[in-house]
């Protein structure tokens, strides 16, 4: 008995052992246990462009202390509770499926990167309290269940996108949604019933939704729902109180927009008629006008009208409007500039340039720029009014732009000729004047003269040009220099801008990824040892190589240092000045290396490179003499 009882308590003790063994190897085998780490460079894998995490590295967990190894990771209770990955041109797919191993993921952000396709899927992110995916490329209809279960989720932010199709229903069952922003998207159809005193903060402004706003949104802004063409209830104008069946509006809206195009086009063929019978530049718009611009728009697009242009509607309308950012000037209206005649100056990365004259003979240059999406409207409004603020005799202002979420066209005057660019590269034969050894010392002057300017002016921006080189820097009539393209490297998308833009060639970018306030010295640098040379920097031929840009800076320095060196073959021969001038001429070019300096904490900063240059003369033991004629050599 006493031995069985015994028998059996062994039997008893093992099994809870081989119980407690099977638990734990079964823990192992079935539960991934991914350590944080683990999961978010599996996140990482499938993004593309994903340079701006290169930190992320395994070899310190996040959230262990070593964060500053996990850019944009928010930490919580020792473990990773919040993704904030914002301004970083991230795009690819974003990896639900390795999130959702994060236990306690409370916050997303990835606002302003370039992430498209449909919204991932977050249903599966159920413990979430907010996501912001605004100011993405996002497009498609968002599945009506995508919230369902997600009772968490305080704020949802999907503000500039392209996303279409009705807001999905499952939104209005979640118990704590606080903040909803849909603004600046391709939403139609109803809003659905949010319950009063649900939402704190809503906007959904230029969408396409139609139908009377639900009561318990009538408490709302009414900037809220501005932009929308179907929109009536309060806090707009109540909707009209005519009793009309569904077939009969669905009825009547189509005769209204037959009738309304019908007329539109009357307009258009007439309005064109006139504008070719009477050559003149109206400043008032007359009725249809503005249909007008939009039409020639698509032809200076060469036919690739957007779908957005095939709908119309008064946002449409407010669009097409220059915004003039000079009071003092004579305005013109955006279908006379892109009726006058127009020559196309060149095409860069960003865009192409053209010409256009007015009708009192002044010409314009219309700079047309694609891939300017990195704030929204309103921002992109008031960086272009600071923009337009500048006022220096060395830096081409900005008379006014154009607003379109596609594209941007930013007006200046047009400069007769055109840009250090075309007078050290053109091509000879074509007769164009090539600058003297004095010209070329009063271009870098003034360069350095405007970058300071910008540099006072625009403190908040690290790299206040930003894009400087030799196609930017434009010349007048008397070949004084003018800065233009300058303060846009806020405005652009953050990966066109790392590819192309000149601060992100520079050094300190391609060694530690950032752009400094000496950024724009080195630009000036290459900019004066491309001047003096005559070569093109060999990163500008191949854009997007490999190659190092410290090609002509090594070259330059390597014939500078030798002991006899022959510095004839550095100088660009025609530039002449070589019997009065070498060693002024020496002076800049020793500037230019210093400007190119690779080590930022060694490089002058923009007013030790700006006083050096002020004092390089035009003629050896030339003490104060001011130049008083610029020659032009052939
Ligand atoms: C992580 O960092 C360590 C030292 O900081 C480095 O040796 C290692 O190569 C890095 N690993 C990755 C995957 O970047
Ligand atoms: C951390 O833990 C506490 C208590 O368990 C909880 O109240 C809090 O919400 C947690 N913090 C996060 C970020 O999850
Ligand atoms: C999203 O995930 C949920 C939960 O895993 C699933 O039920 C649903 O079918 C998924 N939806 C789509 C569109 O894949
Ligand atoms: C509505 O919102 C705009 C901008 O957010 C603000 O300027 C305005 O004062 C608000 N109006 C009311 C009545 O709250
Ligand atoms: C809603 O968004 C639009 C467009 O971004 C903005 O003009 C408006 O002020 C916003 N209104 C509110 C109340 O946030």
């Amino acid at each position: 008995m006493m031995a069985q009882h015994r028998h059996a308590t062994i039997l008893w003790g093992h099994s809870r052992l081989m119980v407690l063994l099977f638990i734990i190897i079964l823990h192992f085998v079935m539960c991934s246990c991914k350590s944080d780490a683990e999961i978010l460079l599996k996140f990482k894998e499938s993004l593309k462009d994903n340079g701006a995490l290169s930190n992320w590295n395994d070899t310190k967990p996040p959230c262990s202390g070593y964060n500053e190894n996990w850019v944009g990771i928010i930490c919580g209770n020792g473990t990773v509770s919040g993704v904030k990955l914002e301004n970083m041109g991230l795009a690819g797919v974003i990896d639900v499926d390795a999130l959702k191993e994060l236990k306690i993921l409370r916050t997303i952000s990835l606002m302003n990167n370039k992430f498209d396709g449909s919204l991932p899927n977050i249903t599966e992110l159920g413990a979430l309290k907010s996501i912001y995916l605004s100011d993405n490329q996002f497009s498609g209809a968002i599945p009506i269940g995508i919230f369902d279960g997600m009772l968490s989720l305080k704020k949802v932010h999907l503000a500039r996108n392209k996303f279409s199709g009705e807001i999905p229903q499952s939104l209005i069952t979640l118990p704590r949604l606080r903040e909803l922003m849909l603004q600046d998207n391709e939403f139609e159809g109803e809003i659905p019933q949010f319950r009063n005193g649900m939402l704190k903060s809503f906007n959904v402004s230029d969408n396409e939704l139609t139908g009377e706003i639900p009561r318990g949104l009538s408490h709302m802004n009414a900037t809220s729902f501005s932009g929308n063409e179907g929109l009536c209830g309060a806090p707009l104008e109540s909707c009209s109180p005519a009793k009309l069946s569904v077939g009969t509006i669905i009825i009547v809206m189509i005769l209204v927009a037959l009738a309304i195009a019908a007329l539109t086009s009357v307009v258009v063929i007439l309005y064109r008629r006139k504008q070719m019978l009477e050559q003149e530049q109206a400043t008032v718009s007359p009725p249809g006008h503005r249909k007008a611009y939009s039409t020639d728009l698509d032809i200076m697009e060469q036919g690739g009208a957007s779908p957005e242009h095939r709908t119309n509607g008064k946002k449409r309308d407010n669009n097409t409007k220059l915004t003039f950012l000079q009071d003092d000037r004579e305005k013109f209206d955006m279908g006379y500039l892109l009726k006058a005649s127009a020559e196309i100056l060149g095409s860069g990365i960003f865009g192409s340039t053209y010409k256009a004259s007015l009708s009192g003979g002044q010409a314009m240059a219309v700079k047309r720029f694609r891939h300017m999406n990195n704030v929204g409207k309103e921002e992109f409004h008031e960086h272009m009014r600071r923009l337009g603020r500048m006022s220096h005799q060395n830096v081409l202002p900005i008379v006014a732009f154009y607003y379109r979420k596609e594209e941007k066209l930013l007006v200046s005057e047009y400069m007769e000729n055109i840009s250090l660019a075309v007078h050290l590269h053109g091509n000879t034969s074509r007769g164009l004047p090539c600058p003297d050894w004095p010209t070329r010392l009063n271009i870098i002057k003034g360069v350095a003269k405007g970058l300071l300017y910008l540099n006072n002016e625009l403190p908040s921006l690290m790299a206040p040009h930003g894009h400087l080189k030799s196609s930017n820097i434009l010349l007048d009539r008397s070949f004084n220099p003018l800065l233009t393209d300058y303060g846009l490297v806020p405005v652009m998308n953050q990966d066109r801008a790392q590819e192309h833009m000149i601060a992100y060639k520079s050094p300190e970018y391609k060694n530690n990824g950032r752009i400094t306030k000496k950024t724009d010295v080195w630009s000036l640098g290459m900019l004066i040892l491309e001047t003096m040379t005559g070569i093109f920097p060999s990163s500008f031929l191949q854009q997007g190589s490999k190659r190092n840009d410290m090609d002509l800076v090594s070259w330059v320095e390597s014939v500078v240092k030798e002991a006899n060196a022959d510095v004839d073959q550095v100088f660009d021969k025609n530039m002449g000045g070589k019997q009065k001038s070498e060693r002024e001429m020496m002076k800049l070019l020793q500037i230019g290396l210093n400007c190119c300096e690779a080590e930022v904490d060694k490089r002058w900063d923009l007013k030790q490179a700006a006083e050096r240059i002020e004092q390089v003369k035009q003629k050896d033991n030339d003490n104060d003499q001011e130049y008083n004629s610029i020659r032009l050599s052939n």
